[in-house]
């Protein structure tokens, strides 16, 4: 059996269709079931649905052989326990700097309200900004509103979430796009199977 975990939202929507070319279609809808495994129409891959920041967590401990994320999730968890062999190309954001509009660069120590501490700690630390970072867990954008933070760190893919709450976009960090990672002991267990959906997917995107 292999083991896919996969996000619910915008990535299971995009790698529905990937899965599909490779004979893999869930019996069951998880917008409308709340079952966490769903078997699919090939007998020997099943998916299980979690948060998109659990997906490296469950694949690197091989509570599932592979795992679709975003490289945003991937560099902010650490994936160097994973392989990380596929840019599946789907998810497609950038992950930038923002601040209120208008307002002026900020001088000398800034602070940065971010879910992704990790990553903004290093981007202005090569930049030697000195940076104090406010985690926050969602809704970055209130956070130059309401006097919280300087700026944010946040995806930005149409910039409509941004403008509708008066920011701007400022410095791209990286463009993001999802990833197929593979648990490391299954890829040489389950080599053969692992190998074999990994070429599928590549014909899928080379075909795209
Ligand atoms: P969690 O549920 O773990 O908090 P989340 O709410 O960020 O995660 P999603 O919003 O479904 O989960 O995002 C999953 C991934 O999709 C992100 O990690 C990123 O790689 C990509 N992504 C996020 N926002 C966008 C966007 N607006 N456009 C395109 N891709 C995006
Ligand atoms: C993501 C991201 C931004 C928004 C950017 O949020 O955190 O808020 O998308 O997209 P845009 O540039 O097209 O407006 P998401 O929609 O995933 O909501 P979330 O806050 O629940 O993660």
């Amino acid at each position: 059996m292999l083991t896919i975990a996969v996000s619910k939202g915008r990535i299971y929507e995009e790698a529905l269709p990937l899965l599909a070319e490779a004979g893999i279609v869930p019996i069951d809808d998880p917008k409308t079931c709340r079952k966490l495994i769903l078997a699919t129409t090939r007998e020997d891959v099943q998916l299980v649905i979690i948060r998109a920041t659990d997906v490296p967590t469950f694949v690197e401990y091989g509570a599932a052989d592979l795992g679709i994320a975003g490289k945003d999730v991937l560099l902010e968890h650490g994936a160097e326990s994973l392989y990380e062999p596929l840019d599946l190309n789907i998810a497609c954001c950038r992950l930038m700097t923002a601040a209120h509009k208008g307002a002026p660069e900020h001088q000398g120590r800034i602070r940065v309200a971010t879910k992704y501490v990790k990553i903004a700690q290093s981007y202005f630390a090569s930049k030697g900004i000195q940076a104090e970072i406010i985690k926050l867990y969602g809704s970055m954008e209130l956070a130059p509103l309401v006097g919280l933070a300087d700026c944010i760190v946040d995806l930005v893919d149409t910039g409509n979430t941004l403008k509708a709450n008066d920011l701007e976009p400022r410095e791209l960090i990286m463009n993001i796009s999802s990833r197929l990672v593979v648990n490391k002991a299954a890829m040489k267990m389950k080599h053969e199977a692992i190998s074999a959906l990994l070429i599928q997917f590549e014909k899928t995107l080379a075909n795209r």
